[in-house]
Order: C-alpha cells, then sequence, then structure tokens
C-alpha cells in the first residue's frame, strides 16, 4: 500500500480528477470538494451523490488492484487499473477514510499508513461513519473520502497559506478543463455539479466553441482496430478578436504556444492536452490549432494511459493520418494571422511600408507619414532617426525574403504580432500622440483607427483605451 504513493504522478488537481472519476462512474449529479488549509495540517474531502458502496463492496473497493485493467468495463466507466482511489489519495495523504451508504446501510474503511498493524483495514461501523460524515454526506446513497495527514499535499507540513491557496486556484482551473463536457452537460448523462469549497466549479471549454469567430472544422472519425476514434480540429479565434479576459483564459498560465495541439478525451473526460506526441513543433505559426481526439475506454491498452490517467501515447498506426491533418491544418491557421497585418494598399488606413514606383522601379519604403514614425522624425533625433530608417530599408534581405515566401510561406511569421506588443507599443506612443493631437482624445482615437497595426487590432486597442484612461 506504501508503494502506492509513487505510482504515477499525481497532482492535487490529477488526485481529485481521479476521485470524481469514481464519482461519475457511480453516476453521481453532484461532487463536493473541500480543502482546508487548517492551520497547515490540511483535510480534504470529496463527497458525492452516487449509488454508494455496499458494506463487502467499500471493503473491496479498498483493496489494492482491486480490478483488473484487461477485464472489459461497461463503455461510460472512466476507472481502469482498480488502484486510483488508493495511488491518487495516498499521493497527497497517509490515512485515506471512505465511507458510503447504499440503500440506507452506512459503512466505513480506512487505511493509515502510520498504523498498519498486522495489515488490516480499519472498518468503520454505521454511528462511527455518522460522527465523521460532512453535511453534505448525502442521507439515501452515496460516499465520502477523506484524506487526512496530508504529509504530500502539505509538502510535510511546511506549506504557507498563501502556497495552499495557489495550489487550490490551479486544481479548480484544472477540474473545470479535465471535466468540461460534463459540467457543460455535453455528455450523455445527468449534468454534473462539483462544487469546490462552496463555489459552483464553471466548465472551460479550450476550443471556446461559443465565440463565432472559432473555426471548428469537420469531423474526422478513424476505425483503429475495431475502436472509432474522433478528430475534429479548431482554430481559435485570433487575439484581435478576443476580450483579454478571455485571451487570458484560453492561454491559461502558460500561454497559447504550449497550450496548442491534441487535446485527447477518454469517454469524454480530458486525460492530455496541449501535446503533438512528437508529431510537429510547437510553433508561432500553429498556436492557434486545439484538436479534440476522442477515444473510448477499450483502447487504454494501445494509447499506454498510465495509472494517474495523466499520460497516453499516440498509437503508430494513427501517426501518418493524424500528421497530415495537422499539416493541413497548420496552413490555415497562418492564413488567420498572415491576413491581418502588413498590407500597404488600402487607402483609408495610414501604413507602416509604402510601395513605390517610379521609372519602373519598385522600392518599399518606411512611410513617413505614419503617425509613430512621424513623430521620430520630427523630434530632437529625427536626423538619426531617419538614417536608421534609409539604413533598414537599404538592406532589406531581398533575395533571402523571396526564397522563404516561394519555399515556406507556411513558415513566415513577420507579421504575426502578439497582445502584448500592441499594448506596449500604444504605453510607448501614446503620450506624444494625444500631444500633438491638442490633447483631445477623440481625435486620437480616431487617428488610431486609421493606423497600422492598431486598425487590424481595433478591439485590442480600444480595451486598452479604456481601461487606461486614455478613453475619450
Ligand atoms: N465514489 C464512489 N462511488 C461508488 N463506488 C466507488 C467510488 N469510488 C470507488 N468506488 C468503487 O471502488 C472501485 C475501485 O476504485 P478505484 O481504486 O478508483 O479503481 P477503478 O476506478 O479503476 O475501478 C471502483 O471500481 C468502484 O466500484
Ligand atoms: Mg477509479
Amino acid at each position: 500500500m506504501t508503494s502506492a504513493r509513487s505510482f504515477g504522478n499525481y497532482d492535487l488537481a490529477a488526485a481529485l480528477a481521479d476521485l470524481i472519476d469514481n464519482s461519475i462512474t457511480a453516476r453521481a449529479k453532484n461532487v463536493w470538494i473541500a480543502c482546508r488549509y487548517n492551520g497547515g495540517d490540511p483535510a480534504v474531502s470529496i463527497t458525492d451523490d452516487g449509488e454508494g458502496m455496499s458494506p463487502d463492496r467499500l471493503e473491496e473497493a479498498m483493496r489494492p488492484a482491486s480490478s483488473n485493467p484487461s477485464e472489459e468495463r461497461s463503455p461510460d466507466d472512466l476507472g481502469r487499473f482498480g488502484w486510483g482511489l488508493k495511488s491518487a489519495s495516498f499521493s497527497q495523504c497517509k490515512k485515506l477514510t471512505v465511507i458510503s451508504r447504499k440503500s440506507g446501510i452506512a459503512h466505513g474503511a480506512e487505511w493509515d499508513l502510520d498504523a498498519i498493524e498486522d495489515w488490516s483495514m480499519g472498518i468503520l461501523e454505521a454511528g462511527e461513519v455518522d460522527a465523521i460524515a460532512t453535511h453534505e454526506f448525502p442521507a439515501d446513497h452515496g460516499t465520502e473520502v477523506t484524506w487526512s495527514n496530508c504529509d504530500r499535499l502539505s509538502e510535510n507540513w511546511k506549506i504557507s497559506s498563501q502556497a495552499f491557496n495557489e495550489l487550490i486556484v490551479h486544481a479548480m482551473h484544472e477540474l473545470a478543463l479535465i471535466f468540461h463536457r460534463f459540467l457543460e452537460g455535453k455528455v450523455d448523462r445527468q449534468k454534473l455539479k462539483i462544487h469546490f469549497n462552496g463555489q459552483a466549479l464553471e466548465p472551460f471549454d479550450p476550443f471556446h466553441t461559443s465565440h463565432n469567430a472559432t473555426q471548428p472544422l469537420e469531423c474526422e472519425p478513424l476505425e483503429v482496430s475495431g475502436s472509432r476514434v474522433e478528430i475534429r480540429p479548431f482554430i481559435l479565434p485570433h487575439f484581435s478578436k478576443l476580450k483579454e479576459h478571455e485571451h487570458e483564459r484560453l492561454g491559461g498560465r502558460e500561454g497559447f504556444l504550449k497550450n496548442q495541439g491534441f487535446y485527447v478525451y477518454r469517454n469524454n473526460r480530458l486525460i492530455i492536452h496541449g501535446t503533438w506526441f512528437g508529431l510537429v513543433k510547437h510553433a508561432e505559426m500553429s498556436q492557434l490549432i486545439r484538436i479534440s481526439v476522442d477515444i473510448p475506454n477499450t483502447m487504454d491498452d494501445m494509447w499506454k494511459i498510465t495509472v494517474d490517467k495523466s499520460d497516453a501515447q499516440l498509437p503508430s498506426v494513427l501517426r501518418m493520418r493524424l500528421k497530415q491533418i495537422v499539416a493541413g491544418l497548420r496552413q490555415r491557421s497562418t492564413r488567420v494571422y498572415r491576413q491581418r497585418a502588413g498590407r500597404i494598399n488600402d487607402p483609408t488606413t495610414e501604413a507602416v511600408w509604402t510601395r513605390y514606383t517610379r521609372n519602373n522601379e519598385i522600392q518599399y519604403r518606411v512611410n513617413r507619414d505614419h503617425p509613430i514614425v512621424a513623430q521620430h522624425l520630427s523630434s530632437d533625433s529625427g536626423k538619426e532617426a531617419s538614417a536608421v530608417m534609409k539604413l533598414i530599408e537599404r538592406n532589406f534581405p531581398v533575395s533571402s525574403f523571396m526564397d522563404d515566401t516561394a519555399l515556406r510561406p507556411e513558415r513566415l511569421a513577420q507579421t504575426a504580432a502578439s497582445r502584448r506588443e500592441i499594448t506596449d507599443l500604444l504605453e510607448a506612443t501614446l503620450p506624444r500622440l494625444l500631444h500633438e493631437c491638442g490633447g483631445d482624445k477623440q481625435v486620437m482615437s480616431q487617428k488610431l483607427r486609421q493606423t497600422e497595426p492598431f486598425t487590424v487590432n481595433w478591439p485590442v486597442v480600444e480595451e486598452y483605451l479604456q481601461n487606461h484612461g486614455w478613453a475619450a
């Protein structure tokens, strides 16, 4: 039992998710999670209103490897190795107590790794169960798992309340993602509610399908040794179409670049996300691509699902097909970027570059009338600025650029500015610009609206102006 402590690579979210899997399999409608700091000696309880277990079933469930991984499971069963309850719990704590009620009969069992005398499981009778149950523990049927003596979770009782809070916030985000389809009610079962420290978890859809600029592409079903795998690619909206909070949430802690790739769902439960399985690299131009992959629990062996359900490997029979799908998508995602910046022919906007033709010769030049450029040219260091601009124009790497546009256009990321670059530019230039507009914010806003790169990123600019006191 002590060895179960090192199975898998659970963090708090993954450990909780494994218990929620059990609740879902037991057809729970509600799961209540309470994680209390408790002065540095945290206590965690996970309660559900699922079917519950009979006393015999509960004692069986508490044993290691309580089911055989190669046995066929019902198609909506989220379990696998018969280890989850034990390995997830002991990855966080040393004492595991489970109480359950079925057909009105309450029963409890516990393992305490510090006190396993003669290797026996502690048994709790109905009276003892009532004494420890939280007020959420249902009166008719349900199960409650309690973790105490949480040495891992508390980092040997050294964790600060702030660090503990951060863990909780992270776990809430992860669970909102892992179970988003259940929380949205998109799975063929009753909608699931997860109450985390008294707060209802809102589902987090990593594809932002409710946004009208998200491009859902056609679903492709693949047959692999008699099982069906569904591939559904999405291209997320360019940041210029998102509100800042949407952009932050979709990017997550690690940003869009890291979160591109496959999102693998096993029976609708997300097990792995933001990976390309080594098929392609995480690249700037593909950062808007996310592909959901749905697999049934009959393919666990083939996908090499780990005990902690946090990892999987792409079966080799799928590699070729997925690689082709990804290649096609990268072109489309690139287009979302490329269409945006660097246009020079629109007479209504002040572009950064201009194309000059004289005596049959073509030259690309920096537009001296562009407001930010003009600002520099008219400043005290205008002469130097002009010289530097000439230097850049004259040394434009023409032939290398031609090669790239001809041979690998999908990899050109020249104009893929980020939200941050836009706001940095605004921060650096607005004070002078406002001054030049005679202090009139309305005039300044109109000018920005007709100036690259603000024109094509207008929602971002508008939000910045409003949030930083520049709006008229
Ligand atoms: N919340 C729960 N409600 C009802 N039954 C449960 C619950 N948690 C665990 N069980 C029972 O305990 C068994 C063992 O769980 P677990 O160790 O997670 O392994 P697995 O999920 O792979 O079967 C489950 O198969 C199920 O019968
Ligand atoms: Mg399980």
